[in-house]
């Protein structure tokens, strides 16, 4: 967002900020430690003396918007006053609805981030998918990165320039939203973690390889963990992408906007404000990638539902199949500025490794990701998704397991042999996630 178009925001917001901090403060609903009641982290400015009737106080926000009944969309437990600031700062930029005069476009896919990652609260997934395109030949995968591929953007400021999956492609694949609560607990697994799955033993069919990807960031090679690819390393980098890629907003690691199927005289006649687009505010030294990276850092991730009979019985049969070899239960977290995500336990379910996924895969090649590689997708929150696997086509979650093949094509048959009870309790385990 252009400066002055923040500072305006910022005035707006503060009163908002201190209302939200103290609803922060009430005693969570879902589970997780509570953070400790302190005060506002931001004074609230005094109220501007003038003519007419006294104006309102800001009316009590609901609870309810900060902290959902279950605990989606609320920040980590035992963020310091400073963080939660962070956090509340970065959702608002998360929420706020970019303007060309801000810089969206020339061509985007929605306005904001939270217009695609809103189930279950700010943050979560959703079944809007995006599209991905490229022309396949003899195996060999071609992104027609000249025509604006290998993602569409499908909106434009100006319908003459709007994107259109050129006559080329053969191989379109849509790709869903994907949730980002515990996404910062995630993002602080080490590399060396990752690349120690890939050295374990495992059953006869079943491999898995790190995705290695140049982070923009910090210009070194990392392990990817973020997207259906495992494309991105860091929530920094991933926002970058998404700015540019998602909206338009040029920022300093993507200061390069996309033209319309790759025509550059088009971009030019349509591209009214001078990259880049996102400025750093001299305020706070901080971009709107660098807000939105601190909110999903700092977003809580899923709780635990409770663990009955079955879903104990459930647990034991995931393991059996050897479900539990790519959705391994936990990782840890390395040591970390943060206290909230230093040395923790990360319960995702997933090894962020990528698997050949057989006729699962969706076709795109992506830096390591071969066509038919995906990411191990991480279970947690799994009953809070409006949709299941890559392109959303399981709607319910027996659908997505019996959706498997390739490495996974095995323990898929199991699952399908089990009686139904067994089943239902593979299906309640996976509920409580
Ligand atoms: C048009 C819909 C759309 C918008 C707008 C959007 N996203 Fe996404 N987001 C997606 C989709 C689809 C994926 C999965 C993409 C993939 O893996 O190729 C995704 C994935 C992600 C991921 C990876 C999460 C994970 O665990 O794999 C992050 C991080 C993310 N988005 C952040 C953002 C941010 C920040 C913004 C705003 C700047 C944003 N997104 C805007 C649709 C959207
Ligand atoms: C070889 C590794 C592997 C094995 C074994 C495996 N999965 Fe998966 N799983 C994946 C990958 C990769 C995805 C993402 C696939 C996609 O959507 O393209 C996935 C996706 C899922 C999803 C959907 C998640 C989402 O976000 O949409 C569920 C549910 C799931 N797996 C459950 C299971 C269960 C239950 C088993 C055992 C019967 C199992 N998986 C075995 C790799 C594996």
């Amino acid at each position: 967002m252009k400066i002055a178009q923040r500072l305006r925001r910022r005035i707006l917001s503060v009163s908002s900020l201190v209302v939200a901090t103290a609803a922060l403060a009430q005693p969570p609903r879902g589970g997780g430690p509570a953070p400790a009641p302190a005060p506002p982290a931001v004074q609230a400015p005094a109220p501007q003396p003038g003519p007419g009737p006294a104006p309102q106080g800001p009316a009590p926000a609901p609870v309810q918007e900060i902290a959902p009944r279950t605990g989606l969309g609320s920040p980590l437990g035992g963020l310091t006053d400073a963080q939660l600031a962070a956090f509340l700062d970065g959702r608002a930029d998360f929420r706020t609805a970019e303007t060309v005069a801000g810089g969206l476009g020339p061509i985007f896919n929605d306005v904001s981030c939270v217009a695609c990652h809103d189930a279950g609260g700010t943050g979560g997934a959703s079944r809007r998918t995006v599209t991905r395109f490229g022309r396949t030949v003899n195996g060999v995968f071609d992104p027609l990165d000249a025509q604006g591929g290998s993602l569409l953007q499908e909106r434009s400021i100006n319908p003459g320039i709007r994107e259109v999956v050129p006559r080329e492609a053969n191989t379109v694949a849509r790709r869903v939203t994907t949730p980002l609560f515990g996404a910062g607990l995630i993002e602080a697994i080490p590399d060396s973690t990752i690349v120690r799955g890939t050295l374990e033993r495992k059953p006869a069919g079943i491999a898995g390889k790190v995705s290695v990807v140049q982070d923009p960031v910090s210009g070194q090679n990392r392990v990817g963990r973020f997207g259906w690819k495992a494309q991105q390393a860091t929530l920094l980098a991933f926002s970058g992408d998404a700015y540019v890629n998602e909206m338009g907003i040029t920022n300093r690691f993507f200061p390069a906007e996309n033209a319309p199927n790759g025509n550059a005289a088009l971009l030019a006649r349509f591209d009214r404000v001078a990259e880049v687009e996102d400025e750093v505010s001299a305020i706070d030294g901080k971009a709107d990638i660098d807000r939105a990276a601190d909110f999903m850092r700092l977003l809580a991730p899923p709780p635990r539902g409770p663990a009955t009979p079955s879903a104990v019985a459930g647990a034991a049969i995931f393991a059996r199949l050897d479900c539990a070899v790519c959705h391994t239960p936990a990782m840890t977290t390395g040591r970390h500025a943060i206290a909230a995500l230093s040395e923790k336990t990360v319960g995702l379910y997933s090894d962020l490794l990528l698997h050949d996924m057989g006729a699962l895969g969706d076709g795109i090649a992506q830096g390591t990701a071969g066509a038919r590689d995906m990411r191990t997708a991480p279970l947690w929150g799994l009953r809070s998704r409006p949709t299941w696997l890559h392109d959303g086509r399981a709607n319910t979650i027996d659908q997505a397991v019996r959706g498997h093949a390739g490495e996974a094509q095995h323990s898929r048959d199991r699952y399908v042999a089990l009686s139904p009870a067994e089943r239902q309790q593979v299906l309640d385990f996976l509920n409580t996630l």
